[in-house]
């Protein structure tokens, strides 16, 4: 089978076409779509309609998936009746519960689950519901935001590493039993390089996981604060950007590895429902 891929002509980005993905992928058309991947960091394919099942055997091409954690299963609702691999991504409250996370607000510019020692590869998104407006997606290409750095900020961090909280979520939120950040040089989380090298591409990225509560150890609070307020002022330029605005049976697969991503807010009166899986990556290095 042959597929069509078509970048977006932004920074980073594409759609594949000609795919059925509820079907089996022979192993020629998955290399294609996993090379198109690594060219383009984001892949979308439209006119899906993949059950949970599919969107688990999709998934399972690039690797293992990990469990959606307590604070997902907690949510108990739909989350409850799916499979421990889907974690549903929606503003919806059903019997006085919401069957999500993330509900209807922005999310602002970050990396999946950096906060952890080994954070996921990958992510995937399929559209299930969507509001009328509101809610795309925006990514930003970190390989070209590190290409593009100014020499005195990258001499600043080749070899540091930068601490990626683990207390508050990207819509603002505490997680399960974290307590405020009152200092950031204490905050929990993991410590990452600054340039990570992608283990499949031997591409160099900036990785920042999330400018709230970050520091960078070895630096004092206000010269951290002033290094993280510059790079992320420089890789959220809209010259390494693309935003997703959906369509219901969209699947979008990302690299966490070298790709960051935020979400506009919405009508909370409106129903928003997606599912997603997330494939396990390794320690950055
Ligand atoms: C996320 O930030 O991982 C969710 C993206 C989205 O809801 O579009």
């Amino acid at each position: 089978m042959t597929i069509e891929v078509i970048p977006t002509g932004a920074a980073l980005g594409a759609e594949v076409r000609g795919l059925d993905l509820t079907a089996p992928l022979s192993p020629e058309t998955f290399d294609a779509i996993q090379q198109a991947w690594y060219d383009h960091l984001v892949l979308l394919f439209r006119g899906q309609r993949l059950s949970d099942d599919d969107l688990i055997r999709f998934s399972q091409h690039f690797g293992t998936l990990d469990i959606a954690p307590a604070s997902a299963t907690d949510m108990a609702g739909a989350q409850e009746k799916s499979r421990p691999e889907i974690w549903i991504i929606s503003n919806v409250v059903e019997n006085g519960k919401p069957i999500g996370a993330l509900g209807d607000k922005e999310a602002e510019w970050h990396t999946d689950m950096s906060y952890v020692e080994e954070p996921p590869m990958a992510s995937v998104l399929h559209s299930h519901e969507i509001p009328s407006r509101g809610g795309d997606t925006s990514f930003a290409n970190m390989y070209k935001a590190l290409e593009a750095l100014p020499a005195d900020l990258r001499r600043e961090i080749e070899g540091r590493v930068c601490n990626h909280d683990s207390s508050t979520t990207s819509v603002g939120e505490l997680r399960a039993g974290a307590g405020a950040v009152v200092d950031v040089r204490v905050a929990p989380g993991a410590k990452h390089p600054m340039i990570r090298t992608h283990p499949a591409t031997g591409g160099k990225a900036l990785y920042l996981g999330r400018r709230l509560n970050a520091y960078v150890p070895g630096l004092d609070l206000a010269a951290s604060e002033r290094l993280l307020d510059a790079l992320w002022a420089h890789c959220t330029k809209p010259e390494f950007a693309w935003t997703h605005q959906w369509r219901v049976g969209d699947l979008l697969i990302w690299d966490n590895r070298a790709a960051i991503h935020r979400r506009d807010s919405f009508n909370g009166a409106e129903r928003r429902v997606m599912h997603r899986t997330q494939i396990k990556g390794d320690r950055p290095r």
